[in-house]
């Protein structure tokens, strides 16, 4: 895998005045280097080191090694997330608004229920938007360093619900930071891409499938 620290998509004090340039250097410097840091010291040059994110988080639930590989990922997503200016306007026509629609009730239903599942984690954690195999878009919340793809979804944004993500800005109040993110801060087209790369890959996977089933027949009408 690429142990290197990613860049911030944007400068940081581009997500001003709802996410400060002091909270995004922190939360950069401090907490998201510190995962990746500490990812580095335990994998060393180890068969893990040659794996990739997504495949550690997938073989290594309940170590240090997971916990690390998963915040390094979360927080990658996270930046991702983010757009200077996003807002709901932002949410234009198309499969990922259609979804919103059909699943939600409309962008005022997707608040709503992203809000209650963001401030009912309990402690640190992070709400997602994921979309399941059957195409439906749900929300969900995972604790401490967890995320979905140890689950059959997909992510498609993430909030980072972490006390450190906001308390420099916001102090206790998660309610507002969560206010803020839904109502200025939040990248759909980032969510859109995410929808889509998900979409393609289930019909990739289908194709493999009906070909290896293809192949199976094949194989036995020969033997
Ligand atoms: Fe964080």
């Amino acid at each position: 895998m690429n142990f290197e620290l990613k860049p911030l998509p944007y400068e940081p004090d581009a997500l001003e005045p709802h996410m400060s340039a002091r909270t995004l250097d922190f939360h950069y410097h401090k907490h998201y280097a510190g995962y990746m840091q500490k990812l580095k010291d335990a994998i060393g040059s180890g068969g893990l080191a040659r794996a990739s994110l997504t495949e550690i988080i997938r073989t290594t639930r309940d170590t240090d090694v997971f916990r690390n590989a998963a915040q390094v990922f979360n927080h990658e997503f996270f930046w991702q997330s983010l757009a200077p200016s996003g807002s709901r306007r932002q949410l234009t026509d198309g499969s990922l608004k259609d979804r919103i629609d059909r699943d939600f009730g409309g962008p005022d239903g997707f608040r709503e229920a992203f809000k209650e599942k963001a401030s009912g984690q309990f402690g640190s954690g992070w709400a997602w938007l994921v979309v399941n195999p059957d195409g439906t878009l749900a929300i969900t919340s995972t604790g401490d360093a967890d995320n979905p793809l140890t689950t059959s979804a997909r992510p498609l944004l993430t909030l980072d619900v972490w006390e450190h993500a906001y308390y420099l800005d916001y102090q206790h109040d998660r309610g507002k930071y969560i206010e803020v993110f839904l109502d200025h801060l939040i990248n759909w087209r980032f969510a859109g891409l995410n929808l889509e790369e998900a979409a393609a890959t289930d019909a990739s996977d289908t194709t493999r499938a009906r070909g290896s089933r293809r192949g199976a027949s094949a194989a036995s009408r020969s033997s």
